[in-house]
């Protein structure tokens, strides 16, 4: 029995680092990727501080790994992300599933709420990098720590234990 779950740890051990790099992403590469997002997507933190000046066709992407679904204040959604999000209301954008959905936002939708009449109001598919520019995403997500389980998190790394927003300020100096 011993021996066997050894092996099995030991599978996990040498499949781990692989993984690891692979669902991480490089945010610098990521940055680059991003000029594709932009012609839509802002990244603006809430005090007002734009980290990348962009559109206003789809919402901020500020903090959006380790947020649920279509839950940026103000932006008005398309009727298959809200669908996505009562039928899923447990789900946030964790980097597996950040890195779907740019694929193939409709694919993703109508996989993800088994609605096969299902879309997204997105209409850019990104066919490559795309854990690159979830790791960029991450950096400006404060509650990236739980959700994407990457390095690029770690400073958020304290939301785990619950309190998010009490743990940012204490960070910071
Ligand atoms: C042509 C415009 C356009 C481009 C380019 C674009 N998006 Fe979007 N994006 C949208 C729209 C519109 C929505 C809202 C979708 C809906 O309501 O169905 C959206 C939604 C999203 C969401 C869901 C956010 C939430 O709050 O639930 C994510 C994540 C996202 N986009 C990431 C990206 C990334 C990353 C890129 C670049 C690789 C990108 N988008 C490029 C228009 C775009």
């Amino acid at each position: 029995m011993k021996t066997s779950l050894f092996a099995t740890l030991a599978t996990f051990a040498l499949a781990m680092p692989a993984l690891a790099q692979d669902a991480a992403g490089d945010p610098a590469k990521g940055e680059a990727e991003f000029k594709k997002c932009k012609a839509c997507h802002m990244i603006q933190a809430p005090d007002g501080t734009d980290i990348v000046k962009g559109g206003k066709t789809g919402p901020n992407l500020y903090g959006v790994v380790g947020r649920p679904y279509a839950a940026e204040e103000g932006y008005k959604y398309g009727e298959g992300l809200i669908e996505l999000a009562e039928k899923n209301p447990d789900q946030v954008w964790d980097t597996a599933h950040l890195v779907e959905y740019i694929t193939d936002p409709t694919a993703y939708v109508k996989e993800h709420t088994g609605d096969t009449a299902a879309k997204s109001k997105m209409t850019f598919k990104l066919a490559k990098n795309q854990a690159d520019v979830v790791a960029f995403l991450a950096q400006h997500s404060p509650d990236a720590g739980a959700a994407a389980g990457g390095d690029a998190a770690a400073p958020a790394a304290p939301a785990a234990g619950g309190d998010a927003a009490a743990a940012a300020p204490a960070a910071t100096n």
